[in-house]
Protein backbone atom coordinates (compact mmCIF):
# COMPACT_ATOMS: atom_id res chain seq x y z
CA UNK A 1 0.00 0.00 0.00
CA UNK A 2 1.50 3.24 -1.03
CA UNK A 3 0.68 6.85 0.99
CA UNK A 4 0.17 9.93 -0.86
CA UNK A 5 0.06 13.67 -0.16
CA UNK A 6 -0.35 15.45 -3.16
CA UNK A 7 -2.71 15.62 -5.82
CA UNK A 8 0.05 15.46 -8.82
CA UNK A 9 1.39 12.13 -7.40
CA UNK A 10 -1.55 10.50 -7.19
CA UNK A 11 -2.94 11.62 -10.51
CA UNK A 12 0.25 10.32 -11.87
CA UNK A 13 -0.70 6.46 -9.78
CA UNK A 14 -4.19 6.12 -10.90
CA UNK A 15 -3.07 7.48 -14.69
CA UNK A 16 -0.79 4.30 -14.71
CA UNK A 17 -3.41 2.22 -13.14
CA UNK A 18 -6.09 3.87 -16.11
CA UNK A 19 -3.69 2.84 -18.89
CA UNK A 20 -3.49 -1.01 -18.02
CA UNK A 21 -7.60 -0.93 -17.90
CA UNK A 22 -7.72 -1.25 -14.15
CA UNK A 23 -11.52 -0.26 -12.76
CA UNK A 24 -10.34 2.42 -9.47
CA UNK A 25 -12.97 2.73 -6.00
CA UNK A 26 -12.35 5.88 -4.30
CA UNK A 27 -13.45 5.78 -0.28
CA UNK A 28 -13.87 9.58 1.35
CA UNK A 29 -13.08 9.18 4.80
CA UNK A 30 -11.91 11.66 7.59
CA UNK A 31 -9.84 8.68 9.45
CA UNK A 32 -9.71 7.47 12.37
CA UNK A 33 -11.03 4.53 11.65
CA UNK A 34 -13.51 1.83 12.50
CA UNK A 35 -15.35 -1.40 11.43
CA UNK A 36 -17.84 0.87 9.57
CA UNK A 37 -14.71 2.42 7.22
CA UNK A 38 -13.43 -0.76 7.05
CA UNK A 39 -16.72 -2.20 5.58
CA UNK A 40 -16.58 0.65 2.95
CA UNK A 41 -12.67 -0.47 2.07
CA UNK A 42 -13.50 -4.36 1.65
CA UNK A 43 -16.37 -3.62 -0.48
CA UNK A 44 -14.34 -1.59 -2.67
CA UNK A 45 -11.89 -4.05 -3.06
CA UNK A 46 -14.54 -6.75 -4.22
CA UNK A 47 -16.00 -4.31 -6.79
CA UNK A 48 -12.50 -2.36 -8.30
CA UNK A 49 -8.84 -4.01 -9.21
CA UNK A 50 -7.56 -0.86 -7.47
CA UNK A 51 -9.39 1.55 -4.24
CA UNK A 52 -8.15 4.02 -2.98
CA UNK A 53 -9.24 5.78 0.32
CA UNK A 54 -8.91 9.33 0.95
CA UNK A 55 -8.08 10.50 4.65
CA UNK A 56 -8.67 14.41 4.95
CA UNK A 57 -10.36 16.53 7.80
CA UNK A 58 -12.17 18.66 5.53
CA UNK A 59 -11.98 22.35 7.70
CA UNK A 60 -15.39 23.98 5.57
CA UNK A 61 -17.62 21.32 6.52
CA UNK A 62 -17.19 22.09 10.02
CA UNK A 63 -18.78 25.54 11.33
CA UNK A 64 -16.62 27.74 14.17
CA UNK A 65 -18.04 26.20 17.28
CA UNK A 66 -17.29 22.52 15.94
CA UNK A 67 -14.84 19.88 16.98
CA UNK A 68 -12.26 20.22 13.72
CA UNK A 69 -9.39 20.96 15.92
CA UNK A 70 -9.86 18.45 18.12
CA UNK A 71 -11.02 15.48 15.79
CA UNK A 72 -9.26 12.24 16.17
CA UNK A 73 -6.40 11.79 13.52
CA UNK A 74 -3.77 8.74 13.62
CA UNK A 75 -2.41 7.76 10.29
CA UNK A 76 -0.19 4.86 11.17
CA UNK A 77 -3.10 3.28 12.38
CA UNK A 78 -5.15 4.20 9.81
CA UNK A 79 -2.58 2.29 7.37
CA UNK A 80 -2.38 -0.23 9.09
CA UNK A 81 -5.96 -0.84 9.13
CA UNK A 82 -6.48 -0.25 5.28
CA UNK A 83 -3.89 -2.03 4.25
CA UNK A 84 -5.54 -4.93 6.08
CA UNK A 85 -9.01 -4.27 3.86
CA UNK A 86 -6.97 -4.37 0.91
CA UNK A 87 -6.39 -0.64 0.47
CA UNK A 88 -3.70 -0.21 -2.61
CA UNK A 89 -3.65 3.66 -2.34
CA UNK A 90 -4.10 6.22 0.69
CA UNK A 91 -4.68 9.83 -0.39
CA UNK A 92 -4.08 12.51 2.64
CA UNK A 93 -3.56 15.87 1.60
CA UNK A 94 -2.53 19.11 3.32
CA UNK A 95 -5.09 21.49 3.87
CA UNK A 96 -3.30 23.76 1.28
CA UNK A 97 -3.50 21.18 -1.45
CA UNK A 98 -7.16 20.87 -1.45
CA UNK A 99 -7.81 25.21 -0.72
CA UNK A 100 -4.99 26.63 -1.49
CA UNK A 101 -4.78 30.29 -0.53
CA UNK A 102 -6.87 32.01 -3.77
CA UNK A 103 -9.64 29.81 -3.74
CA UNK A 104 -13.07 30.35 -4.52
CA UNK A 105 -15.32 27.76 -5.74
CA UNK A 106 -18.37 25.97 -3.36
CA UNK A 107 -20.94 23.30 -4.83
CA UNK A 108 -24.24 24.63 -3.29
CA UNK A 109 -26.42 21.82 -3.22
CA UNK A 110 -29.95 22.96 -2.79
CA UNK A 111 -33.63 21.48 -0.90
CA UNK A 112 -32.23 17.91 0.56
CA UNK A 113 -30.16 19.80 2.32
CA UNK A 114 -32.25 22.42 4.37
CA UNK A 115 -33.43 19.59 7.06
CA UNK A 116 -32.20 17.51 9.68
CA UNK A 117 -28.28 18.12 9.76
CA UNK A 118 -28.54 21.07 7.24
CA UNK A 119 -30.88 22.50 9.86
CA UNK A 120 -28.38 22.59 12.70
CA UNK A 121 -24.82 22.71 11.12
CA UNK A 122 -25.46 25.52 8.25
CA UNK A 123 -22.62 25.21 5.30
CA UNK A 124 -21.91 21.81 6.62
CA UNK A 125 -23.05 20.12 3.45
CA UNK A 126 -21.82 22.86 0.89
CA UNK A 127 -18.52 21.74 2.77
CA UNK A 128 -18.91 18.27 2.23
CA UNK A 129 -20.49 18.48 -1.48
CA UNK A 130 -17.32 20.92 -2.30
CA UNK A 131 -14.48 18.40 -0.97
CA UNK A 132 -16.02 15.51 -2.41
CA UNK A 133 -16.54 16.82 -5.97
CA UNK A 134 -12.66 17.82 -5.62
CA UNK A 135 -12.31 14.01 -4.83
CA UNK A 136 -13.90 12.90 -7.41
CA UNK A 137 -12.43 15.04 -10.12
CA UNK A 138 -8.97 14.16 -8.41
CA UNK A 139 -9.20 10.14 -8.42
CA UNK A 140 -11.91 10.01 -11.19
CA UNK A 141 -13.34 6.59 -9.80
CA UNK A 142 -15.73 4.01 -11.19
CA UNK A 143 -17.38 3.88 -8.09
CA UNK A 144 -17.70 5.60 -4.17
CA UNK A 145 -18.41 4.23 -1.16
CA UNK A 146 -20.53 6.23 1.38
CA UNK A 147 -22.37 4.34 4.92
CA UNK A 148 -25.65 5.04 5.40
CA UNK A 149 -25.10 5.94 9.06
CA UNK A 150 -24.68 9.59 7.23
CA UNK A 151 -28.32 9.17 5.68
CA UNK A 152 -28.44 12.79 4.46
CA UNK A 153 -24.85 12.90 3.39
CA UNK A 154 -25.79 10.18 1.34
CA UNK A 155 -28.48 11.68 -0.30
CA UNK A 156 -26.50 14.77 -0.78
CA UNK A 157 -24.24 12.94 -2.68
CA UNK A 158 -26.68 11.28 -5.14
CA UNK A 159 -28.03 14.40 -5.83
CA UNK A 160 -24.91 16.21 -6.73
CA UNK A 161 -23.97 13.15 -9.02
CA UNK A 162 -26.73 13.53 -10.56
CA UNK A 163 -27.44 17.05 -11.17
CA UNK A 164 -23.92 17.94 -12.31
CA UNK A 165 -23.14 14.67 -14.74
CA UNK A 166 -20.51 13.17 -12.70
CA UNK A 167 -19.85 9.66 -14.33
CA UNK A 168 -18.91 8.08 -10.81
CA UNK A 169 -21.62 5.38 -9.46
CA UNK A 170 -22.31 5.73 -5.93
CA UNK A 171 -22.56 2.81 -4.00
CA UNK A 172 -24.42 2.65 -0.30
CA UNK A 173 -23.44 1.08 2.25
CA UNK A 174 -25.07 -0.62 5.35
CA UNK A 175 -24.98 0.83 9.03
CA UNK A 176 -21.78 -1.31 11.10
CA UNK A 177 -22.93 -1.45 14.68
CA UNK A 178 -20.67 -2.03 18.04
CA UNK A 179 -21.99 -5.25 19.11
CA UNK A 180 -24.38 -3.40 22.13
CA UNK A 181 -26.12 -1.76 18.97
CA UNK A 182 -23.92 1.48 19.01
CA UNK A 183 -23.44 2.87 16.02
CA UNK A 184 -19.62 3.05 14.88
CA UNK A 185 -18.10 6.37 14.79
CA UNK A 186 -14.87 8.09 15.14
CA UNK A 187 -16.43 10.50 17.44
CA UNK A 188 -17.60 7.57 20.09
CA UNK A 189 -13.93 8.10 21.13
CA UNK A 190 -14.77 11.11 22.87
CA UNK A 191 -17.18 9.54 24.83
CA UNK A 192 -16.81 8.74 28.81
CA UNK A 193 -17.57 5.41 29.71
CA UNK A 194 -20.65 6.76 31.43
CA UNK A 195 -21.20 8.50 28.46
CA UNK A 196 -20.54 5.58 26.54
CA UNK A 197 -23.48 3.70 27.90
CA UNK A 198 -25.70 6.83 28.11
CA UNK A 199 -24.97 6.51 23.81
CA UNK A 200 -27.25 3.35 23.55
CA UNK A 201 -30.42 5.49 23.75
CA UNK A 202 -30.22 6.07 19.91
CA UNK A 203 -30.10 2.83 19.14
CA UNK A 204 -32.48 1.41 21.51
CA UNK A 205 -34.85 4.63 20.18
CA UNK A 206 -34.96 3.44 17.26
CA UNK A 207 -35.79 -0.27 18.51
CA UNK A 208 -38.50 1.00 20.00
CA UNK A 209 -40.04 3.62 16.98
CA UNK A 210 -39.53 0.20 14.89
CA UNK A 211 -41.56 -1.91 17.55
CA UNK A 212 -44.59 0.48 17.65
CA UNK A 213 -44.95 0.89 14.20
CA UNK A 214 -47.84 -1.44 13.75
CA UNK A 215 -49.87 0.39 16.86
CA UNK A 216 -53.43 1.02 16.16
CA UNK A 217 -53.81 4.66 15.27
CA UNK A 218 -49.65 4.71 14.90
CA UNK A 219 -48.78 8.01 13.20
CA UNK A 220 -45.46 9.39 12.01
CA UNK A 221 -46.23 12.52 14.13
CA UNK A 222 -46.82 9.99 17.55
CA UNK A 223 -44.19 8.03 16.90
CA UNK A 224 -41.77 11.35 16.86
CA UNK A 225 -43.55 12.33 20.06
CA UNK A 226 -42.95 8.89 21.63
CA UNK A 227 -39.42 8.91 20.37
CA UNK A 228 -38.70 12.40 21.86
CA UNK A 229 -40.59 10.95 25.13
CA UNK A 230 -37.97 8.10 25.08
CA UNK A 231 -34.76 10.22 24.57
CA UNK A 232 -35.71 12.43 26.83
CA UNK A 233 -35.51 9.82 30.02
CA UNK A 234 -31.72 9.49 29.56
CA UNK A 235 -31.00 12.91 31.96
CA UNK A 236 -26.97 13.40 29.48
CA UNK A 237 -28.97 13.50 26.17
CA UNK A 238 -29.76 16.69 24.53
CA UNK A 239 -32.09 16.36 21.44
CA UNK A 240 -30.93 18.18 18.71
CA UNK A 241 -33.64 16.86 16.24
CA UNK A 242 -35.42 13.26 16.00
CA UNK A 243 -37.46 13.09 13.07
CA UNK A 244 -39.45 10.96 11.10
CA UNK A 245 -38.67 11.91 7.03
CA UNK A 246 -39.56 10.88 3.73
CA UNK A 247 -36.97 8.68 2.66
CA UNK A 248 -36.28 10.26 -0.78
CA UNK A 249 -36.84 13.81 -0.22
CA UNK A 250 -36.02 14.03 3.81
CA UNK A 251 -39.19 16.36 4.48
CA UNK A 252 -41.46 15.22 7.67
CA UNK A 253 -43.19 11.76 7.01
CA UNK A 254 -47.22 12.32 6.73
CA UNK A 255 -47.89 8.58 6.51
CA UNK A 256 -45.95 5.25 6.56
CA UNK A 257 -47.38 4.44 3.26
CA UNK A 258 -44.22 6.16 1.52
CA UNK A 259 -40.20 4.68 2.57
CA UNK A 260 -39.80 6.56 6.19
CA UNK A 261 -36.84 7.20 7.75
CA UNK A 262 -36.44 7.89 11.79
CA UNK A 263 -33.56 10.35 11.98
CA UNK A 264 -31.65 11.74 15.33
CA UNK A 265 -29.19 13.73 16.28
CA UNK A 266 -28.26 13.35 20.24
CA UNK A 267 -25.96 15.50 22.15
CA UNK A 268 -24.90 13.14 25.08
CA UNK A 269 -22.45 15.21 27.05
CA UNK A 270 -20.94 17.31 24.92
CA UNK A 271 -20.24 14.98 21.65
CA UNK A 272 -22.71 14.77 19.03
CA UNK A 273 -24.32 11.77 17.35
CA UNK A 274 -26.30 10.82 15.01
CA UNK A 275 -28.12 7.61 14.14
CA UNK A 276 -31.42 6.39 11.49
CA UNK A 277 -33.48 3.44 10.10
CA UNK A 278 -35.35 2.56 7.92
CA UNK A 279 -38.64 1.88 8.67
CA UNK A 280 -40.14 -1.32 8.22
CA UNK A 281 -44.26 -1.03 8.18
P1 LIG B 1 -16.24 9.99 7.89
O1 LIG B 1 -17.10 10.41 9.03
O2 LIG B 1 -14.81 9.60 8.16
O3 LIG B 1 -16.97 8.77 7.17
C1 LIG B 1 -16.43 8.22 5.99
C2 LIG B 1 -17.45 7.25 5.41
O4 LIG B 1 -17.66 6.19 6.33
C3 LIG B 1 -18.83 7.92 5.18
O5 LIG B 1 -19.38 7.47 3.95
C4 LIG B 1 -19.63 7.40 6.36
O6 LIG B 1 -21.03 7.34 6.11
C5 LIG B 1 -19.05 6.01 6.53
N1 LIG B 1 -19.32 5.52 7.89
C6 LIG B 1 -19.05 6.14 9.07
N2 LIG B 1 -19.50 5.41 10.11
C7 LIG B 1 -20.07 4.30 9.57
C8 LIG B 1 -20.74 3.14 10.12
N3 LIG B 1 -20.89 2.97 11.44
N4 LIG B 1 -21.21 2.22 9.25
C9 LIG B 1 -21.07 2.37 7.91
N5 LIG B 1 -20.44 3.42 7.33
C10 LIG B 1 -19.97 4.37 8.16
O7 LIG B 1 -18.38 11.21 6.22
C11 LIG B 1 -17.27 11.73 6.19
O8 LIG B 1 -16.16 11.16 6.79
C12 LIG B 1 -17.00 13.05 5.47
O9 LIG B 1 -18.14 13.86 5.56
C13 LIG B 1 -16.56 12.88 3.99
C14 LIG B 1 -17.64 12.17 3.16
C15 LIG B 1 -15.23 12.10 3.93
C16 LIG B 1 -16.30 14.28 3.38
O10 LIG B 1 -15.36 14.98 4.10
Amino acid sequence: MQIVHTIEEIRRVIKEARRQGKSVGLVPTMGYFHEGHASLMRQAKSDNDVVVVSIFVNPIQFGPSEDLDRYPRDLDRDAHIADQAGVDLIFNPLVAEMYPSDYNTYVDVERITEPLCGASRPGHFRGVATVVLKLFNIVMPDRAYFGCKDFQQLKVIQRMVADLDVPVSIVPMPIVREPDGLAMSSRNAYLSAEERSAALVLHRALDMAQSIIGQSDMSPERMAVRVREFIGKEPTAQIEYAEIVDAETLVPAESFDRDTLLALAVRIGKTRLIDNTLLKR
